[in-house]
């Protein structure tokens, strides 16, 4: 067995008081770990996306552009052509997901990474639709069938998308969310 990991799971389950020197400007200036349930809806909710689909925001970083989030499709149906500028790390956590530029089918569990630069159409067949949660790095450009660009999704459309029908429906905004 190797012996260059020297931190071997610990036998006691105790805190230990560690002295890093800023802790107290972490404590100030971040919110700090967190957990955000994403099962229910008591950190976020469902929010409609198109006839067929709904996005549950799970977490927005405006200096990266970046953004978290389960997207639901409740049936077949499809996401329409889009370009990457950034990346995609998602993983299938019910039903299953193909596109249309890709030979393989994500199943539950399943790791899909997508690069900056592809463009691709996101189809699932499946009775149930799929749920995928995911990090995304935007923009990401859509397209319509003549591949004229329509709309560019990034951080900022996420927190509207989010925050309008927090709005439109009484909810409290979650500052969880908000790295
Ligand atoms: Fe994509």
């Amino acid at each position: 067995m190797s012996d260059t990991m020297k931190a071997p799971p610990s036998e006691v389950s105790e805190i230990v008081d560690v002295l890093f020197a800023h802790k107290d400007m972490v404590r100030k200036y971040t919110p700090g770990g967190r957990y955000i349930d994403m099962q229910s809806d008591v950190d976020s909710p469902w929010v409609p996306f198109g006839e067929n689909a709904a996005i549950k925001h799970l977490a927005f970083d405006v200096r990266q552009n970046a953004w978290s989030n389960v997207l639901w499709m409740k049936g077949p149906g499809t996401i329409g052509t889009h370009l990457h500028r950034g990346t995609v790390t998602m993983v299938c956590i019910t039903g299953s997901v193909r596109y249309l530029e890709y030979d393989w089918v994500a199943s539950p569990g399943g790791l899909i990474l997508e690069v900056p630069g592809e463009a691709h159409t996101l189809v699932t067949d499946h009775p149930e639709g799929c749920r995928l949660f995911g990090w995304m790095q935007g923009p990401i450009e859509f397209y319509d069938a003549e591949a004229k660009f329509i709309e560019a999704i990034d951080v900022w459309w996420n927190m509207k998308h989010y925050e309008t029908y927090c709005e439109e429906n009484g909810i409290p905004i979650n500052e969880k969310l908000y790295l």
